[in-house]
């Protein structure tokens, strides 16, 4: 038996392959991980530590309201927010990765169900008091960027807040996977009745000087 070949350079090889297709690459990357061929990718049982300090250390099981987390993969970010009490929804383009996340998670609380950002249930729309994005957006290429950007926007309730998490550039012209925000893409989550509360840069780990980790809050009135 052959070893798997790293996630990272099929990712690049697929994300490139149909550009006529922004997304459908993740499916077929989540199947191969599946199957054996590559190795798990965004392989991660911890919150990322920027939802992790920014939700901070209240007491499990405290926090009330809906949450969902968008392009989950499997499930680290869902399952933390769960722990802290939310009533949590997790979704994925690709069904492996849905199918990945609930065998990894088995007996989880968290609803993981595939679903398209470019293509939401109508019942999603305004139906989360916390939605979390992370590394979903960069993870497109910009052909479909404002449409995805409007795709988590349009999922926060009145009164609802958005975590926006994504890699930070100063140029829109990087060649991806993936295609980090530049401040005017992270700016942009905040429309259609959304406003920031804060946008911070966050020192990436080792390279100062560098461009960082965007963390975007933002709240519906
Ligand atoms: C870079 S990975 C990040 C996964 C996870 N959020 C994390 O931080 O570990 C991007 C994820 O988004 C999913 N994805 C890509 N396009 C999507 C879309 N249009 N709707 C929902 N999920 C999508 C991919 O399948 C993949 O699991």
């Amino acid at each position: 038996m052959t070893a798997p070949r790293p996630w990272q350079s099929e990712a690049d090889r697929l994300g490139h392959a149909d550009p006529s297709d922004p997304t459908g690459w993740f499916e077929r990357l989540w199947s191969s991980a599946r199957s054996g061929d590559v190795t798990t990718p965004w392989d991660r049982d911890d919150p990322h530590p920027a939802l992790a300090s920014w939700t901070g250390a209240p007491a499990p099981g405290l926090a009330t309201g809906t949450a969902v987390v968008v392009g989950c993969g499997l499930g680290a970010d869902a399952e933390h927010l769960a722990r802290l009490g939310y009533d949590t929804t997790g979704f994925d383009v690709s069904p492996a990765a849905i199918a990945a996340a609930r065998e990894r998670r088995a007996g989880s609380p968290v609803t993981y169900v595939v679903g398209n950002l470019l293509d939401l249930p109508h019942e999603w729309a305004g139906a989360f008091d916390l939605v979390v994005e992370i590394y979903t957006v960069q993870a497109v290429s910009r052909s479909v960027r404002d449409d995805m950007t409007a795709g988590v926007r349009s999922l926060v309730a009145p009164g609802g807040t958005l975590l926006v998490v994504q890699a930070a550039t100063g140029t829109a012209d990087e060649d991806g996977p993936p295609w980090p925000l530049t401040r005017a893409e992270i700016e942009a989550f905040g429309q259609d009745g959304l406003s920031a509360v804060s946008i911070e840069e966050l020192a990436g780990p080792g390279s100062p000087g560098r461009p960082g980790t965007w963390r975007a809050e933002l709240r519906r009135a």
